[in-house]
């Protein structure tokens, strides 16, 4: 079929690309919550795109006894149902109707063999009805200990019989250990194959990570870079400014190495530091991740206790010294004395050819003081040596940063001279973002899971031994902290940048973690909440990192204010007259004033701790308002309303 060929039989507008192929998508665990969150919002996406088949109808099952009208009447609500949940802009009523008519319910239990064969009539009923061709998409969005029992009975009722295709989308987690996921591939194997069994996870349903395989292969400017010769280091990061939120009973079972690391962060790994497949072919992009993590060293007790750390949140404080918020311990259903870590950070090696002696270091955590998932490839550097004599005393790294979310984007940094006599240097950046360049995505993830599942594309699901080996490489990790008290817990608090010892783990490499600050974190800021995103990554460029020990003065009463800060890591005090005022952390910011006017500063402000800080100087932000004087009246605006403070233009962006 043509690009361009207009495709009949589909929902909604049609497309260029085919719609999903006909099928009924039986749901076990219909009426859980990622049915309504994910995968309904999902197929309405779909269908309003025009990429859901007219020969398509949803059969939900689970133990609650509802109707058929019920279970639509659910997915429809304002409360719990789509018009909550759905991703668009607007929503379309007759799209919504068109697929919920479509949209049918049958109760019964897992176990039960007959269920199944109930399940297999309506099955039939509904396939000739929507004339779906004998093709089942199973889903199953249940806990993983049926996946065994849904496979025998799917098996036993007889539904591999008969034309079409059936397949199998497994939800994560797939197992909690390498001996539970060796098992439970034995049992879903017994009875299917592998080609038909597609594991779920959602990060590779992301564009920005399915980007990342387009990106590598279809740039021949950066392939000759990938390899040790050029790279110094690797850094995974994914942030969560969230805790368990009410997930306590399921996370203290979990913790995030299972969670994050084990899946979503691996499969990333994988995509960044693969070999080139052979071919675009699933199987062919899926022998070159398992090739790749295989290829990570499975540590011994001995290497986890150097080269990977774990932290748990502690409680947040009010400005009166109360809690504020919970630390993990105090969460619902979590063990009061719970050794679960809600933060890892790890360096691994990738022991191939490629990647011999370069670090890859990945961190998660949950509570943290942003959300953001970035992937830095950090080049090594250029030699110093001949800016000898120049007022250049160092030279920045090359970075290539994939922002992955919420941010989505590309960035190259490098240095460029300051316009001026003298030769000074400044991190630049290329920067591509998909806002710009790309209608954004509506898509939750799962869409393209469901349409390329239909059209037996398994490229994005993970395969048995892609599991095993990522489960291999987390297990003795797993055992050596099963096997060790984790005394220091609470280790990290609320809102901060994890445990110190993450930090300590690069730096005794002579590295530190690149921090991105992304255009959500600015706009905590007052005075740049709702600037225009071209404003506020302007200021991102010109932050400079600042590292200050405990106890440094960073502003002093009375001295001429021409700098904001970002606190990056540590904690501040702010004195007025020599006593603590407030205490600032991670994320917070000060000294906005010094970039509207030459004030007196009226307090003193002295680190508390060892802290990292990006500065905004008053020189660079009034350079970045007379290249963009359009928003030079919306800071004024912004100083007299949010700080009340009166300022000229003249002022705003006056040379120092
Ligand atoms: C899920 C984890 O798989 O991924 C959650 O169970 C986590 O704990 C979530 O919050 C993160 O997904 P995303 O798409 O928000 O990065």
């Amino acid at each position: 079929m043509a690009a361009t060929e207009q495709v009949p039989g589909c929902f909604g507008l049609e497309g260029t690309n085919p719609p999903s192929e006909p099928c009924v998508m039986l749901i076990f665990g219909a009426s859980g919550d990622l049915t309504k969150r994910l995968l309904v919002p999902a197929l309405y996406n779909l269908a309003c795109d025009g990429l859901l088949s007219e020969n398509f109808a949803v059969l939900g099952t689970a133990t609650r006894p509802i109707s058929d009208d019920d279970f639509r009447e659910r997915m429809s609500g304002e409360e719990q149902g789509i018009r909550k949940f759905h991703t668009r802009q607007e929503f379309e009523p007759a799209t919504w109707d068109k697929l919920v008519s479509r949209f049918h319910y049958q109760n019964g239990a897992f176990d039960d063999l007959d269920h199944f064969r109930r399940l297999r009539e309506r099955v039939q009923e509904l396939d000739t009805q929507y004339g779906c061709r004998g093709n089942v998409l199973f889903y199953f969005a249940t806990a993983p200990r049926f996946f065994g029992t849904l496979c025998d009975n799917l098996k036993a009722a007889g539904f591999q019989e008969g034309p079409g295709w059936k397949r199998i989308i497994v939800e994560k987690p797939f197992g909690t250990d390498l001996a539970s996921a060796l098992k439970l591939n034995e049992e879903v194997l017994a009875h299917w194959d592998e080609s038909q069994i597609y594991r779920v996870d959602h990060y590779l349903g992301k564009e920005t990570v399915q980007n990342l395989l387009a990106f590598r292969f279809s740039n021949g400017m950066f392939e000759p870079l990938w390899n040790r010769n050029f790279i110094d280091n690797i850094q995974f990061n994914v942030s969560e400014a969230v805790d368990v939120q009410g997930r306590g009973g399921y996370y203290d079972t979990s913790g995030v190495l299972r969670d994050m690391m084990q899946n979503h962060m691996f499969q990333m790994l994988a995509y960044l530091c693969r070999e080139p497949p052979g071919s675009f072919e699933p199987d062919a992009i899926r022998n070159a991740k398992a090739k790749l993590l295989e290829s990570v060293r499975v540590y011994t007790p001995d290497e986890v206790k150097r080269y990977v750390v774990r932290g748990q949140y502690g409680p947040s404080f009010g400005p009166d010294g109360a809690v504020d918020k919970p630390g993990y311990r105090e969460e619902p259903d979590v063990d009061p004395k719970s050794k679960t870590e809600t933060y890892a950070a790890a360096r691994y090696h990738i022991d191939n050819w490629r990647w011999e002696g370069v670090p890859i270091y990945l961190r998660s955590g949950k509570a943290l003081w942003k959300r953001g998932t970035e992937i830095v490839v950090e080049f090594k550097k250029a030699p110093h040596q001949i800016f000898r004599g120049t007022p250049v005393d160092h030279l920045s790294a090359n970075r290539l940063v994939f922002h992955i979310q919420p941010y989505q984007g590309i960035e190259l940094l490098f240095q460029a001279k300051v316009p001026g006599p003298t030769l000074n240097l400044q991190s630049v950046d290329m920067a591509f973002s998909y806002g710009d360049n790309f209608k954004a995505s509506r898509y939750t993830g799962y869409e393209v899971m469901i349409y390329s599942c239909t059209h037996g594309d398994a490229t994005l699901f993970s395969r048995g031994d892609l599991v095993e080996a990522a489960w291999r490489v987390a297990q003795p990790i797993l055992d050596t902290w099963a096997a060790e008290p984790a005394d220091d817990f609470p280790n990290y608090s609320r809102q901060s940048w994890g445990p110190k010892a993450a930090h300590e783990l690069v730096e005794r490499d002579g590295r530190r973690w690149f921090e991105v600050v992304t255009p959500d974190v600015l706009e905590e800021s007052p005075l740049f909440e709702g600037a225009d995103p071209l404003l506020l990554n302007a200021v991102i460029m010109a932050l400079r990192a600042r590292a200050v020990e405990a106890g440094e003065t960073i502003i002093e009463q009375g001295a001429t204010a021409d700098e904001m800060f970002l606190i990056c890591r540590g904690d501040v005090e702010v004195l007025d007259d020599g006593s603590i005022a407030e205490t600032l952390h991670c994320g917070d910011f000060f000294g906005e004033i010094g970039l509207l006017m030459a004030t007196s500063r009226t307090a003193t402000v002295r680190a508390k701790t060892l802290c990292d800080l990006f500065v905004l100087d008053k020189t660079a932000f009034g350079r970045i308002l007379r290249d963009y004087p359009q928003f030079a009246e919306s800071i004024l605006t912004v100083a007299r309303e949010r700080y009340d403070v009166t300022v000229s233009k003249d002022q705003l962006i006056a040379e120092a």
